[in-house]
Order: structure tokens, then sequence, then C-alpha cells
């Protein structure tokens, strides 16, 4: 393995082809896909399938594949496939206790209608032991998944559920543009550490998406570490203690949600505020959302460069973009979905520099009301990776009453990062249900807030507009859009460690 130094520290090269391609690849062009929730039946016939699953590597090929598969497991499909508890303890506490503990539930929102007992799968019983993904090329889907579950997966496994995605030509169901703006990995773990990252980057460490490399903290992430023997030794040594083999290196965690969308509650609810002006009715829309349906920001674009944003015209227009621009938040509303979820700002709101910088990195000085859960962005990255299911429905035909049976939207939500709780946990807590956040009280995410009057906190069903001369628009009394019908934490694991899951020990 070639290496290079960087930093003082010796980092190893990507290995592109041990690592599952869906890290690096959003497979656009695969616009197919469908996802398989299994419970093993046998453990011989399941790793004799995993063996010789064709499981996709994010190593480029030409021409490039028409179809793709992945596989991931949770902590109890790991242990139904016999992996030792020694190893299973290295994994982090939020993967083995799984997304329906009940604290966790508290503080994912998950209370309610959204409690993991109304779930379709997820909770108690209905726990899915393996997640296989299925992409392909239009047309290509159906028989491609017929090819790859043929005898040996019946004998390996029982069918939980079997999840199809649609494609609503890259909007998601409410009707907004989706999956515009991601991280760029630094997959050559070359970026440039700048003063204390002041300004916004949008380049995060590789680590912070793969297990075995260092994060944005300049560490490794805990992950299995074990001792090198027979059963271990195709598994690669640890960057960080080469007498260890790590079960963790090229591997991730991959966050799933099944979010059921009320697209005509949504879009009545909004006509409803907007006087039923359908102009009026799309810049509430977008106001809630941080960007227009079509997917353009709504505070100006900077003329200098964001690393990592790209230098096309279309990632110009759409992510060259900070709030630094809108500190009042007239443009986009500081309760907006994008704001919430990327806010964009450094880990020094303000950009203080000098002694006034040392002050609020001790934790002394003016404490403003909008700086807290608000640094430090770059710690908080996903990459997301759902796909949105059922038929379209446009904003003015779902101003009409649904008729009998009709069909359910949504969004499989797939994120990927190398540590849930400081990730995934944090945005959809901290920034996506928290009722405080950005100076905001009693507010929480306009899309997915859960509308629950819980006891001792306020109902979270406002959501505030500010104008120019400081007037606030108030909108009340927003219903529940978003509605959670399954989830779990799974290992997205390398494609040596899945060989390791799958032949070696006992
Ligand atoms: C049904 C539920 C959801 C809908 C309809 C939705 C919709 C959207 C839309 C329209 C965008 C803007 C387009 C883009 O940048 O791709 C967006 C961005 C984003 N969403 Fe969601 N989303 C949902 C759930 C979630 C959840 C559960 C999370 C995480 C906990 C999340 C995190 C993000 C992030 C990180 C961005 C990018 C923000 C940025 O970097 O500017 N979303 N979402």
């Amino acid at each position: 393995m070639s290496t290079q130094e960087l930093f003082g520290v010796t980092r190893g090269e990507v290995d592109y082809g041990d690592v599952q391609g869906l890290v690096r690849f959003g497979y656009k062009r695969m616009s197919e896909a469908s996802y398989a929730l299994v419970r093993v039946k046998s453990v011989a016939a399941a790793r004799s399938w995993l063996r010789s699953a064709p499981i996709s590597s994010a190593a480029t090929i030409d021409p490039p594949p028409s179809t793709a598969m992945h596989v991931a497991f949770t902590a109890t499909g790991l242990e139904a496939l016999g992996v030792s508890a020694s190893v299973l303890a290295g994994f982090s506490s939020e993967f083995l206790t799984g997304m329906t503990e009940a604290s966790r539930s508290r503080r994912l929102g998950d209370v309610g209608s959204n409690a993991p007992p109304h779930w379709e799968w997820g909770s108690s019983g209905s726990v899915p032991h393996l997640l296989v993904m299925f992409f392909a090329e239009p047309g290509r889907l159906d028989a491609f998944v017929q090819r790859s579950t043929g005898d040996v997966w019946n004998d390996a496994f029982d069918t939980l559920r079997r999840l199809s995605t649609g494609d609503l030509g890259g909007l998601e169901p409410f009707g907004f543009a989706d999956g515009i703006s991601q991280p760029a990995i630094d997959w050559p773990q070359q970026r440039e550490r700048s003063d204390g990252h002041i300004a916004y980057s949008n380049v995060v460490a590789l680590g912070e998406f793969l297990l075995g490399y260092r994060n944005e903290y300049d560490k490794y992430t805990d992950r299995p570490l074990i001792d090198a023997d027979a059963a271990s030794a195709g598994l690669a040594a640890a960057e960080d203690a080469p007498e260890k083999k790590d079960v963790g290196r090229n591997g991730t965690y991959l966050v799933m949600r099944q979010l059921r969308q009320d697209v005509r509650s949504f879009w009545q609810f909004i006509s409803r505020h907007a006087g039923a002006d359908p102009a009026a009715a799309d810049t509430l829309a977008a106001a809630m959302v941080g960007r227009t349906r079509a997917g353009d920001p709504l505070v100006p674009i900077q003329d200098h460069a964001i690393p990592g944003i790209g230098s096309q015209p279309d990632q110009i227009r759409r992510n060259q973009f900070t709030f630094d621009q809108d500190p009042a938040g007239v443009g986009c509303p500081f309760g907006a979905h994008v704001r919430r979820s990327n806010p964009r700002n450094t880990d020094y709101p303000g950009r203080q520099t000098g002694l006034r910088r040392l002050i609020a990195a001790l934790g002394f000085g003016r404490n403003r009301f909008r700086d807290d859960l608000m640094s430090s962005v770059r710690f908080h990255r996903i990459l997301r990776r759902g796909r949105e299911y059922g038929p379209a429905l446009s904003p003015s035909d779902a101003l009409a009453p649904a008729p009998p049976n009709d069909p359910e939207r949504g969004l499989h939500f797939i994120c990927v990062n190398a540590n849930i709780s400081r990730q995934f946990e944090f945005l959809q807590n901290g920034w996506m249900m928290n009722t405080k956040f950005s100076g905001l009280t009693g507010e929480s995410d306009p899309l997915l807030g859960n509308r629950e009057a819980l006891p001792g906190c306020p109902v979270t069903g406002d959501f505030i507009m500010q104008e120019d001369g400081g007037v606030r628009r108030r909108v009340s009394g927003l219903p529940q859009f978003v509605t959670v019908r399954g989830g779990a934490y799974f290992f997205l694991p390398s494609l040596r460690a899945l060989r390791y899951f799958a032949g070696t020990q006992r």
C-alpha cells in the first residue's frame, strides 16, 4: 500500500476496490432501485450468498456498470451471522443499541405518531438483519433482482419487507429539487488545514464518512480492532494500531428512515396561508425548505469560491453561498430546512479574530443567542443517499381531497456517516427537532417536526419568517407533514470485512 506523509502522520491511500460504491457514488443514472430488508434464516446459506454476491465497489469501471448492489447489517444481523461478541463490542453504542432505544426515540423526535410501535418495520420484532440495496438503469431492475435472489437467497433469508422507490426526476415528493448539496469527501486526504477553519468549506475529512481514517478532529473514530489470526488475515491493518486488524476500515454506518410525506396536507396548508395564491404559496413553501422548488438558494451567491463546491456554473449557482450574506434571516429564514440542516457557518460564528476568538474558544465572552448549536458545522455533515417512493403529485393536484386508497408517498431517507451520534443524531436532534435553534423558540423543522405537545415542552407548530425592518411573520398551526414509518442503524462494511463476516469465524 502506498502512503503519503501529511502533517507529520502517515496516511494510507484509499483502496477504492474495498469500499462499497454507495459511499462514492449516488447512482443518479441508475434511476431504479429497491431495498430488501431481510432476516437470516440459515446462517450457512446466508454466508454462502454473501460470499458470492456481486457487491459493487467504489472503483471506477469503464464502461460504467448498469447495476449495483450493496449490503449493510444491523447489530442483530451481525450477531445472527455469528460475529463474535468481542468483535461486536467494538462498534459504536448507537449502532449496538439501535434506533429504537427509548431515550434515543425521544431525542430523534420518534414520539407520538412517529413512535416505533407504529412503525411498519424496525421496531421490536421487526428489526431487519440485513439491508440489501439494488440499483439499476431504467428497465433493468427486475431482472437484476431476480438474478441476485435465487435458491441460495431463498434458503438464506426471510424477507421482512421489500421497499420500492420511485423516480420523480430529481424532485422529492413535495416537489422540490433534491440531492443538491452534499459534502465533498477529501478522498486524497490532502485538504489544506487553514487557520482554525475560520471559513466555511464543503470539503470534509474522509474519516467523517469512512472508518479507519482521520476525521475532522484529526483522530480515528472508534471501531472494532482485533488481533491478527487466520480468520482476520484478509482484513487491513489499522492505521493507528498497525499490530491490529481493522474490521471497520473502509466501512461506515448507514442510517435509514422511511419517512411518509403527506403531500396533500403540505400544499393545502400552504395554500390556505397564502390566500390560495399559487405564487405566494410557492414563496411560503420555499421559505420552509430554504430553496425554491427549482433548487435555487434564497440568499445571494457569493463571488469568492467555496472549497469543494465545484466549478461548474450549475454548482456555483446552487451552492456557492453561506448564510453570512443573510445574517438577519430575511432571505432564508433561520428555521428553514436547509438552514437548520447545514447552517454553513464556521467554528467561530461572527468570525471573531485575535483575542476575541481566544475568549470565545475558552467559552468566555458574550454569548449571542444565535451562536449556540450553530458552530462547528464541519463536525456534523452527512452524505445523503435516499430515494423517494410513491407516485408524483403536483402542488395543484395536491389541493384536491385524497381519493380512497391514495397511495403513500415519501422518502427512504438514507445517510452515511462514520459517527451516528455526532453526525446524523446531532442533525436530527440538535438542529431539526430542537425547539431552540438559532434564536428561535417554539418551532422545529417545518418539514420534519412532529407537532406533539410533550410534557414540559412547548408546542412546535410555528414557523417564523423575518422580514425587512425587523418585522416577524409567524405562520402557526403547522400540521405534521412527515411521519416516520420505519428505520434502523446499519453497518456498511468494506468488502474485506464482508468476506470476514461471511466466511471465516464461528
Ligand atoms: C421527508 C423528509 C425530507 C424532505 C422532504 C427533505 C427535503 C430536502 C430538500 C428539498 C433539500 C434541499 C435540496 C438539497 O440540498 O439536496 C434538503 C436538503 C438537506 N436535507 Fe433534507 N429532507 C428530508 C429529510 C431530511 C432528514 C431526516 C435530514 C437529516 C436528519 C435531512 C438533511 C438534509 C441536509 C443535510 C440537506 C442539505 C443542506 C445543505 O447542505 O444545504 N433531510 N432536504
